[in-house]
This record gives structure tokens, sequence and C-alpha cells, in this order.
């Protein structure tokens, strides 16, 4: 894709870091935003950014461990911009500490954000998209015989 105009862009962890830049890039460049985050005080401030760009963002506190929880923000996205053409399942956590030094609950965390997150995002968006002629083809859509 290389026109972003019009187009409405999903970012997950867009709060700080990388997703906070991409909200940002993204809206330079045209795209209506919807931007989540589990900090909600720092996605406002995200939203705020990006609005002052002059394009529409949306805020929408979403935990990316939770099914329902991006379901919803799928939801939200598709009620207040009727398509959603691009998604960055960007939330991302790790633990500052040697390998040895994290317990197994720092391992669930970790996986529960940066695998179930994006497990979660795929599923609540794409088959949405494929279906609205919002993603371009996959191996799937190519060939009804594919099993990934
Ligand atoms: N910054 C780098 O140089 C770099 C390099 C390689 C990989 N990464 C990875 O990319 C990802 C993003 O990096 P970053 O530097 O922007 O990190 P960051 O900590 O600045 O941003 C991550 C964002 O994700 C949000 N988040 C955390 N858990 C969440 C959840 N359950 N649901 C929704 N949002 C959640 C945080 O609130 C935060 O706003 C991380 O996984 C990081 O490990 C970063």
């Amino acid at each position: 894709m290389k026109d972003f105009t019009g187009k409405t862009a999903v970012v997950t962890g867009a709060a700080s870091g990388i997703g906070r830049a991409m909200g940002l890039a993204l809206g330079n460049r045209g795209a209506k935003l919807v931007l989540a985050d589990v900090a909600a005080d720092a996605l406002e401030a995200a939203r705020a950014e990006v609005e002052a760009l002059g394009t529409e963002a949306i805020g929408v506190v979403t935990d990316v461990t939770e099914k329902a929880s991006v379901e919803a923000l799928a939801d939200a996205a598709w009620d207040r911009f009727g398509a959603v053409h691009i998604v960055h399942n960007n939330a991302g956590v790790l633990v500052r500490a040697p390998m040895l030094d994290a317990d197994e609950k720092d391992w669930d965390w970790i996986l529960a954000v940066n695998l179930w997150g994006v497990i979660h995002g795929v599923h609540a968006f794409v088959p949405r998209m494929l279906e609205g002629g919002e993603c371009g083809e996959t191996e799937k859509t190519k060939n009804p015989d594919y099993l990934g």
C-alpha cells in the first residue's frame, strides 16, 4: 500500500514507543487511526497528538491478552470508520532481566501479550477485512485447499 489517504489503520500498543510513532507516521500520511493500549492516560495523549495532525483518531482502551477486548476493539473500529485497511499488532512487552531471572509468571505475561495478543488481533480483524475486500489476497483466498 502506497497511498494511506482515507485508509483506516489500527495500532495496538499505540500509547508509546513504536506504536506511538506508527500512529504519527500513518496520521501524517492521511490515514484515520484507531489507537489501542492498556495505558488509558498515555493513550489519550497519543490520540490527541495524532488528531492534532488534522486526521480523525479514536483511542480504545484494550488489553490484547483478552480475546473479548480485542474483539471490542474491532467492533469500535468498524462502528466508527466502516472499514479497516491496516492492522499493526504492535503491543509487546519484555522483562528487562537475564532469562534465568524471569520466572514462569513473567513468561506467561510475555506470551500472553506478544503471542496471544497477535493471535487475537489476527482472528478479530482479518476475517472481516477479507469479507470487506480490505486486504490483499492471502494464500487462503488464492487457494481454497490451503491448510495454513
Ligand atoms: N524499541 C525497540 O528497539 C524494539 C526492537 C525490537 C523489538 N521491539 C519490540 O516491539 C514491541 C514494542 O516496543 P516499544 O519499544 O514500542 O515498547 P513500549 O514499551 O514503548 O510500547 C509498548 C506499548 O504496548 C502497550 N501494552 C503493553 N501490554 C499491553 C496489552 N496487554 N494490551 C495493549 N497494549 C499493551 C504498553 O502500554 C505500551 O504503550 C515490544 O514487544 C518490543 O519488545 C522493540
